[in-house]
């Protein structure tokens, strides 16, 4: 089976992957119209659906047979859209999946209180499944990405952040959710590959971010379906800026130094050029690879499948993404 591209992996779980969204939908349904609109509007522009995926070749590589699994991988893209929707309203992001963001069409209030709704909804459906594992994985890994996306807050228009503290909010906002997604899978069969799971998603998780915070700077808005520079925007030091400011000259570090400080997008060429000419993004590129390799070699004890194939499949396709 070949293993090229997204589509082929996704061909992996055949029509599960679109059970999930079907589970979605419905989970979503209220009384209150407003809120189908939104959950409509953000669920339906798309989003590459790498959770639930993540989730569906998690549980059936760790043996399990069941249905369980759409429950599991449905509840964490719902936590995965509310996190994106509130952190458009803290990012103050205009763009989301090729659209306007809920903050910019409906305002902050509306996005916010949607976010929490699909919050509460993904709880309510994972308690459908009454297994404790599951619930305590979710009810941790949420916990843990709310301090993430704190510590990332309290960092922001701080130019002395430091790799291993900006490895700890990506670990925490971004690859616990892909943790949740493997785990939440795995307890559903053979627990005994808990721990790897883990290992796995919070590696390839970071790689998916460091990936992620280099096509903030050299991507486009219209393959990312985001803005181009919001992470300078919103003076988030990321690593292909933390890297930068250590290998640039000294007058191109004390640029991005300052455009950190005071957060907006007067020297977003200046600073686009600067990241790719310094080497900084071939360096984050280089430290994305390596948490992918270390993804692919955690599995390493778990017996062979086409799903595990696959995983190994998706830690690299992270590398390569371009959207
Ligand atoms: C966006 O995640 C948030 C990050 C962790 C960078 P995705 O890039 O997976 O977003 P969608 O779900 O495909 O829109
Ligand atoms: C993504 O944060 C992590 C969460 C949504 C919790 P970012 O702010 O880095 O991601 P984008 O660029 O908005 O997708
Ligand atoms: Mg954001
Ligand atoms: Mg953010």
């Amino acid at each position: 089976m070949a293993l090229n591209d997204f589509a082929d992996l996704c061909a992996v779980v055949g029509d599960d992957f679109f059970e999930v969204d079907r589970q979605i939908r419905q989970c979503l349904y209220s009384q209150v119209p407003l809120i189908n609109e939104v959950a409509e509007y953000i669920i339906g522009s798309g989003g590459k659906r790498l959770r639930p995926l993540t989730c569906l070749l998690a549980a059936r590589a760790c043996g399990y047979s069941g249905r369980d699994h759409i429950k599991v991988a449905a509840t964490v893209e719902i936590l995965h859209t509310a996190t994106l929707l509130h952190d458009d309203v803290v990012d103050a992001s205009h763009l989301r999946r090729g659209r306007a963001t809920v903050n910019e069409t409906w305002g902050n209030a509306t996005a916010v209180l949607s976010g929490d709704y699909l919050i509460s909804r993904a709880f309510q459906l994972i308690v459908e499944l009454k297994n404790q594992d599951v619930l305590e994985v979710m009810a941790n890994s949420t916990c843990i990405i709310s301090e993430g996306e704190v510590l990332q807050l309290i960092s922001q228009r701080d130019p002395e952040m430091t790799e291993a503290h900006y490895m700890q909010v990506i670990h925490g906002k971004t690859a616990k959710m892909f943790e949740a997604a493997a785990e939440g899978g795995c307890v559903l069969g053979d627990i005994r590959w808990r721990q790897v799971m883990s290992v796995y998603a919070r590696h390839m998780g970071a790689a998916f971010q460091i990936i992620d915070d280099v096509l903030d700077y050299l991507s486009s808005s219209t393959a990312m379906g985001k803005n181009v520079g919001d992470d300078l925007a919103e003076g988030k030091p990321t690593l292909p800026l933390i890297q930068a400011m250590k290998v640039a000259d000294v007058e191109e570090a004390a640029l991005i130094r300052q455009a950190i400080r005071t957060g907006g997008l007067e020297h977003l060429e200046h600073i686009i050029a600067i990241v790719r000419n310094c080497g900084a993004a071939d360096y984050a590129r280089a430290v994305a690879a390596r948490e992918s390799e270390l993804a692919i070699q955690s599995l390493h004890p778990v017996p062979d499948s086409v799903y595990k194939q696959a995983m190994i499949a998706l830690a690299e396709q992270a590398l390569h993404r371009v959207t």
